[in-house]
């Protein structure tokens, strides 16, 4: 019989706030996406900066018989610098067609339209049309352009040089999933600006808000925190803060949204900050969140560049003053701040990231500036230090290393790996010390969307739940428009007008409905199974060269056979940047060496170097000068997905290398001229028969069981409470019949939770873990 005993009274480790979400605006998750407005380029700031196909005019038509330019003189506010400027002769037009594939306007429901014109004209009457691809209209209004239409002045101080602000309400008489927004003018010559049009239906109601499902999608998942603003977003910029380009910088995102700075958003497009940290922290608390902000460090690891250290207090000093926003009573200077833009109490910020996988000395020679200003004046806010973008390297160990000498709270780390990473990995933080800084796992998600990555994740979770040093976790990306994808997998999807919500959204949310407040232990008997997946024989296979976006050559290359001793001299290559992939053996032996000299004629990059290559897509990739030529990386690929499995920081220059591999069994070792580079070893997958952890909810007297079962097979199972008496059980499953089945817009409910209640007799409850599931399982009294 196999039996899981759960000791209901022997608690091992508080969950605390163990799993919340990470916002990033990726994928158009903030503007297109969560941020309601469905005017695109509404303040006609786009431009080149942006992305390369931006200008002002973006996502704006006009009809013939008017003209328009782009104005900045006299701007509504300083920030918000550009303007239409248009002569219009009767009826003349200008649309917009929103984000792709055009708004989404639903029949019945209501719209907040607003627009800024200013003009010297009399008496003209401007129309409001939302008018579907068949040219239906699905809404109208109009208003008389005159200032006693207006908006009162005096509620816009902060809008100067003759602008008005006119407002009204649409309400929609058609459904359309691809309309434009048509405005019509009389006779006349008019400034326009953000134009506006929102849904009323936001969540909670708030006029200019967010998208009502996404917004509950993630509340009714009750996270514990939310990491915010990103991600590469944050630390991937220029260094000063009134740059197109800049970092996420804070305070530029607070205030009216006219005042709110234009800015590029590194995924390519443009940010209108109509989500800035305000409405972060408001979203925070709107959904039961703690807010988890994470600040740049100064240091820009794409480009290698950091404030000069004479100048990071200006830096550290946005730090203090964000924790006085989020924090400080109305009398201090961000406490007002923040109370005038309508919140007068606290937020309650307990934690703050400096940096986001920053990779190099820059930013850990920055990093302690930081961390002794908020120790020294905010003891009880929780630091938060950073580990690169991999689970191990140069960078992860600096993370570390840095967290360890200056004594962080936490340690962010960020990975993005292949579901058998993920089983060959579950106890990876079995050996953490839980006495120094705990784990954040600010980042992570199996290489896709189908049940069996939300699976392995499950499994994982259930691991991250029992480590005692791992404190936080948090999947990513969290939300992706299917119309402008940067980054897969995701956890929501959405449109225009729907949302997808993946069985890795499932997976979360389970967990989060059932984290707990203290882990506790359980012990199993006949359940102890571990089953290996492969049959592995060593690295054995295809050995190939390929460039890396460079011409060069290679040369004087040899491959020695350990178990043979055979020393075989191969062919010299010529690199040429059509990244021709060159096999220069395939061999049977498990033990090797390969050896050859290197150099660059042309590009930035290097090589990429494949062993072990089982087919074109199972390898092993060494990869010499990758990412913006700044590793030496070894990734174990399977069936297309990487696992980054040893990082080194390496510039590769025009100058000859002599570069060599070994490889033993799994075991790999990378040399460049002579010094040790990369020294792993490629773990192989293997299945425990249940992943299992249990929690108690001290709050609610429930004790709670979560259950992986990866197994083709059920498992029945006798379920002991030993301690509490518990009478009911509350269970939930995610269960398919095909592993790789996925949620789509046409079969959205294809995977999902499905819920049922039963009685517990004498304190034991048989149950059977069907096969490929996850199940939570809450006994109450
Ligand atoms: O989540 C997508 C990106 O992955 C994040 O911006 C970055 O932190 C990581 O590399």
């Amino acid at each position: 019989m196999k039996t899981i005993t759960i000791h209901q009274n022997d608690t091992y480790k508080e969950l605390g706030d163990l799993y919340g979400l990470f916002f990033e605006d990726i994928n158009h998750a903030a503007d297109g996406g969560l941020y309601a407005e469905l005017i695109q380029n509404r303040s006609f700031e786009y431009c080149e900066t942006d992305h390369p196909d931006y200008n002002h005019f973006t996502g704006w038509d006009k009809s013939a018989n008017m003209t328009w330019s782009i104005e900045t003189q006299n701007p509504m506010h300083p920030e918000n610098k550009h303007y239409l400027k248009i002569h219009a002769s009767n009826d003349s037009q200008i649309i917009n067609n929103g984000y792709t594939p055009g708004i989404y306007i639903e029949k019945d429901k209501t719209y907040d339209f607003s627009i800024y014109i200013r003009t010297n004209e009399a008496n003209k009457n401007l129309k409001i049309n939302i008018i579907s691809k068949d040219n239906t209209i699905c809404a109208e209004n109009s208003i008389e352009i005159t200032p006693q239409n207006a908006v009162n002045p005096n509620t816009l101080p902060f809008i100067s040089n003759g602008w008005l602000k006119y407002d009204l309400e649409l309400t929609a008489i058609h459904t359309s999933y691809e309309s434009k927004l048509v405005l019509t003018f009389d006779e006349g010559e008019y400034d326009i600006d953000m134009v506006s049009l929102f849904p009323t239906d936001t969540f909670m109601g708030k006029k200019g808000g967010l998208r009502r499902d996404i917004a509950e999608a993630l509340k009714e998942m009750k996270p514990k925190f939310m990491r915010f603003p990103g991600g590469c977003l944050t630390h991937d910029g220029s260094l000063n803060d009134t740059d197109r380009d800049s970092m996420y910088r804070w305070k530029r995102t607070l205030g009216p949204i006219e005042t709110r700075p234009a800015w590029r958003n590194n995924w390519r497009y443009n940010q209108t900050l109509g989500i800035g940290y305000y409405e972060y922290f408001c979203l925070c608390e709107d959904i039961g969140a703690k807010p988890l902000p994470v600040l740049p460090g100064g240091f820009n690891p794409h480009k290698g560049i950091g404030v000069p250290i004479e100048d990071i207090d200006i830096w550290v000093q946005e730090a203090l003053d964000l924790i006085e926003f989020a924090n400080g009573d109305v009398d201090t200077k961000w406490g007002k701040i923040r109370s005038d833009m309508g919140h007068s109490e606290p937020f309650n910020m307990e934690y703050i990231g400096i940096g986001n996988e920053e990779i190099g000395d820059g930013f850990f020679e920055r990093y302690p500036y930081f961390h002794n200003a908020i120790r020294e004046k905010y003891p009880d806010i929780k630091i938060i230090n950073t580990a690169g973008p991999f689970a191990v390297g140069e960078g992860y160990d600096a993370g570390w290393n840095s967290a360890k000498k200056y004594g962080s709270d936490m340690v962010d780390e960020h990975y993005y790996s292949s579901p058998e990473w993920f089983l060959a990995n579950m106890h990876h933080y079995d050996d953490f010390d839980e006495n120094g800084p705990k784990v954040f796992l600010g980042e992570y998600a199996s290489w896709g969307n189908t049940f069996y990555n939300a699976l392995v994740e499950a499994a994982y979770m259930t691991h991250l739940e029992k480590a005692k040093a791992v404190s936080l976790a948090c999947y990513a990306p969290m939300l992706c428009n299917v119309n402008y994808v940067n980054w897969k997998p995701d956890m929501l999807w959405f449109n225009n007008h729907t949302i997808l919500k993946t069985p890795n959204y499932h997976v979360q949310k389970m967990f989060m409905l059932n984290q707990g407040t203290d882990a506790v232990k359980y012990s199993t008997s006949n359940l102890d199974e571990i089953i290996p997946l492969t049959d592995d024989k060593g690295l054995c296979g295809g050995i190939s060269i390929a460039g890396n976006d460079i011409c060069g050559k290679i040369w004087d290359v040899s491959f020695t056979d350990n178990h043979t001793h055979e020393k075989k001299t191969l062919a010299d290559i010529v690199i040429s940047t059509d990244n021709k992939d060159n096999l220069i053996i395939d061999t049977d032996s498990n033990d090797y060496k390969l050896e050859f000299s290197f150099k660059r004629y042309e590009g930035r990059k290097g090589l990429k170097i494949y062993l072990g290559k089982k087919n074109e897509h199972n390898a092993i990739q060494w990869e010499f000068g990758g990412w913006d030529n700044w590793d030496c990386n070894l990734t174990s690929i399977v069936n297309d997905r990487g696992s980054t499995i040893s990082h080194r920081i390496f510039h590769v220059e025009d100058i000859e290398y002599r570069l060599c591999l070994e490889v033993k069994n799994r075991h790999i070792r990378t040399y460049v001229n002579g010094v040790l580079y990369n020294d792993t070893v490629d773990t192989m997958p293997e299945l425990e028969e249940l992943y299992i952890t249990s929690s108690i909810d001290k709050n609610t007297h429930e004790t709670i069981l979560k259950v992986v079962n990866l197994t083709g097979e059920a498992k029945n199972v006798t379920i002991n409470l030993e301690g509490e008496i518990r009478e009911k059980a509350h269970i939930m499953t995610l269960v398919s019949p095909s592993l790789s089945a996925e949620n789509t817009f046409d079969n959205p409910n294809n995977i999902s939770i499905s819920e049922s209640k039963d009685t517990v007799n004498n304190n034991t409850f048989n149950y059977t873990f069907e096969a490929h599931s996850v199940n939570t399982i809450r006994f109450a009294r």
